[in-house]
């Protein structure tokens, strides 16, 4: 017998077998595009600071970026001034998926569905239809300051 015959005669259909699995979940992933949510994603900490850079040692060249708890960071320009640098959420709103900085081109993007965004975070191309949150930097010293 073989096993739609088999499943047939149980009366059960493919449809009503892949319904029972998605009911409880098998298979699936947390794809929340809300910062924090997604699992490649830990989460942004409350608020206030979020976190500390050294520049001394740290994003010395322009392009390069670091993500800390849910925040991607880039630096922008050689000088250690706060405009520099922008901060947005690492994950895409779109599913989740940790956008990259592509210094070439001066924007995030996502490489999963291949959203773009602005290094405000704005959406230039979707399928995400919702800008990035951005964080705020302040830079004191050498010390620069990311601030949800
Ligand atoms: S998860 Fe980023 S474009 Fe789909």
């Amino acid at each position: 017998m073989e096993r739609h015959e088999f499943l047939a005669k149980l009366g059960i259909s493919m449809a009503a077998i892949c319904t029972g699995c998605s009911l409880v979940g098998c298979g699936s992933k947390n794809n929340d595009p809300r910062p924090g949510t997604g699992e490649n994603n830990p989460p942004a900490s409350g608020t206030g600071n979020l976190f500390n850079v050294d520049l001394a040692t740290e994003l010395q060249t322009v392009g390069s970026s670091k993500v800390t708890d849910g925040v991607i960071l880039v630096r922008l320009a050689a000088a250690n001034v706060a405009s520099s640098f922008t901060a947005v959420q690492v994950a895409c709103t779109h599913e989740g998926t940790s956008i990259n900085y592509n210094t070439g081109q001066g924007k995030f993007i996502c490489p999963l569905h291949g959203s773009q965004f602005s290094t405000t975070g704005a959406v230039i191309m979707g399928p995400a239809a919702l800008s990035l949150k951005k964080y705020a930097v302040t830079v004191e010293g050498s010390v620069l300051t990311v601030t949800a």
